[in-house]
């Protein structure tokens, strides 16, 4: 299969719209990360989707809505949902809700859960494909199982590990402002759960709903690369160089990813999460290429600092 590689421009909108009313898959621009869009209501797109990233089973995916409303027809939204809605969507925050029985969603989508995970996202590419398609579009980060998520077109269809000739197109639209997947909340009975740091720093989202958020452990098995047994983490958004944390300097032989410092590889030379998080993957994939073992300088824990160190410490994880 050849890829086309479409402008987010308005014959490009159009061509994504046609291939994905086709049972396609397009590489979509969001602002987290680029997303593997397919048809979420064609059970027969949703497998290509599973297919093309090599996914080891079927994880349920994140469903992408134009706005609330569409929102409240797929799932029900609950009072703290409604909320959260209204504070952060458009945005990076995805919320795992109960799927309502006439919701026109193939059933691989959930993984046949009776739960479903929805996101309005703010790109504006995203948001005029949306409502030019006029459905939802289940859509994963687009990247081959395991390895690091594309935050640009060109990291999409990587020569090495990314999705060129298992797609039918990619609408690029330049690199995601955001740089990191969104924050996934969910609900035990009225108690919200924070199951995937991301985006929207989780203090926000507490801000938001007055209460805290129950972390039930960054290894609970929610994510589908994330281990299952406690204690233990998988390695998920794997570069292939070791990588060690918390360097305050490298050692001899090492590529350094700097924090709050000049360099040539620096998160941030100003110390600016914001800043740190839409470079992560990209500088990432820029010292894997050196081909030598990666430090990175410790990151604070907070806000999205919080999600960067999820991100990291995954990356660093022992390979299966
Ligand atoms: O920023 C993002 O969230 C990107 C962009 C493309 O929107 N998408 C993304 O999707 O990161 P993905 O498939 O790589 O991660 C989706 C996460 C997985 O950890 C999955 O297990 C969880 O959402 N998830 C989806 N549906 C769920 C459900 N019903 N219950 C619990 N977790 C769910
Ligand atoms: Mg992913």
């Amino acid at each position: 299969m050849q890829t086309e590689r479409l402008k987010a421009d308005s014959a490009g909108l159009a061509r994504a719209a046609e291939l994905l009313s086709a049972g396609q898959l397009v590489a979509i621009p969001t602002e987290t990360v680029y997303g593997l869009a397919g048809d979420a209501r064609d059970g027969t797109a949703v497998a290509r989707i599973y297919a093309a990233k090599g996914r080891p089973s079927f994880n349920p995916l994140i469903v992408h809505l134009p706005d609330l409303e569409a929102a409240r027809r797929i799932a029900h939204l609950t009072p703290q949902a409604e909320t959260l809605a209204r504070a952060f969507w458009p945005g990076a925050l995805t919320m795992v809700l109960p799927l309502r029985q006439d919701a026109p969603i193939a059933s691989l989508v959930t993984a046949g859960l009776p739960t479903i995970a929805i996101r309005v996202p703010a790109h504006p590419a995203a948001q005029a494909l949306l409502r030019r398609f006029g459905g939802p579009l289940a859509a994963p980060s687009a990247n081959a199982s395991g390895r690091i998520s594309p935050t640009s077109a060109g990291h999409v269809l990587d020569p090495d590990g990314g999705l060129d000739g298992r797609i039918a197109a990619v609408l690029d639209a330049g690199p995601c402002p955001v740089g990191l997947e969104s924050t996934i909340i969910g609900w035990d009975a009225d108690s919200p759960l924070l199951l995937r740091p991301g985006g929207i720093p989780a203090e926000a989202v507490e801000a938001a709903l007055s209460r805290p958020l129950a972390h039930p452990g960054q290894d609970s098995g929610q994510d589908p690369d994330r281990p299952t047994a406690p204690g233990q983490l998988t390695s998920h958004y794997a570069p292939q160089a070791s990588l060690r944390l918390n360097a305050a300097t490298p050692r001899a032989g090492e590529t350094f990813i700097a924090f709050g410092a000049p360099g040539p590889l620096s998160l941030s030379e100003t110390g600016d999460l914001t800043q740190a998080a839409a470079r992560l993957f990209d500088l990432l994939r820029q010292a894997d290429r050196l081909g030598r073992p990666i430090a990175v300088a410790p990151i604070p824990d907070h806000g999205l600092g919080a999600a960067i160190n999820d991100r990291l410490r995954r990356a660093a994880a022992p390979r299966d």
